[in-house]
């Protein structure tokens, strides 16, 4: 049904640990199919240690991702594309081009919210082919008494893209579940305001 490419152009805002929280949130309810297009493996690398813990698979890409996601998307609710950190990789390109939706994490820093300039260019570039293309930023990493993090709004609105209303904060639980093959829907209580807000980020995406 829906293909949602998790994108960005900085390493380290958060798109595998969005992805496959976002991924884990979603099979609460719905089939998911997931595709780690990023060339480093991480979400492969996090499935194969994942096991039980969730119960959706992570595919290594295949020569066309556009097919791949296509038959995916034919037999799930979901397709979930993790990106490489650049805007410029051809597999972000390709998937841009048909994708429904890219959820752009961006953190509360100056040099990421310098990049989102080039994937708001991105974006638009990919329209020309794919018009239905929908974007939504999502603040990543959020500290609340950050001066940062209270202007971070405020910066991303001279960007021409929507802004999620839900920001996900910095939270131990996001670094351990990677860690140990889970999501931060295996914690329990240890995990259940970061469940909160990514189910609530979860209902602004769908
Ligand atoms: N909300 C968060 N709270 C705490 N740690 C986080 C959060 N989001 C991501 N991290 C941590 O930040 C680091 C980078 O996250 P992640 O690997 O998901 O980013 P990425 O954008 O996929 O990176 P890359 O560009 O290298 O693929 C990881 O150590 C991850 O555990
Ligand atoms: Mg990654």
């Amino acid at each position: 049904m829906a293909i949602i490419a998790v994108v960005g152009n900085k390493g380290g805002t958060g798109k595998t640990t969005l992805s496959v929280n976002i991924a884990a949130g979603l099979s609460k309810q719905s089939s998911i199919a997931m595709i780690d297009a990023d060339p480093q493996g991480s979400a492969l690398q996090w499935r194969a240690i994942a096991g039980s813990n969730v119960n959706f698979p992570v595919y290594a890409p295949t020569f066309s991702l556009r097919e791949q996601a296509k038959n995916y998307a034919a037999t799930s609710d979901y397709v979930l594309i993790d990106c490489p950190p650049s805007v410029h990789a051809p597999q972000t390109l390709a998937v841009l081009e048909f994708a429904d939706l890219a959820l752009i994490p961006v953190q509360p820093s100056p040099i990421d919210l310098w990049a989102t300039v080039h994937i708001e260019k991105a974006i638009n570039e990919a329209r020309e082919v794919n018009p239905a293309l929908k974007a939504l930023l999502v603040i990543n990493q959020l500290e609340a008494r950050t001066t940062l993090s209270k202007l971070v709004r405020e910066v991303l609105s001279e960007i021409a893209l929507p802004v999620a209303d839900t920001a996900i904060r910095r939270r131990a639980v996001y670094r351990n579940s990677a860690l140990e093959g889970k999501c931060v829907f295996n914690f329990g209580k240890r995990g259940a305001e970061a469940a909160a807000e990514l189910d609530s980020l979860i209902r602004e995406v769908i």
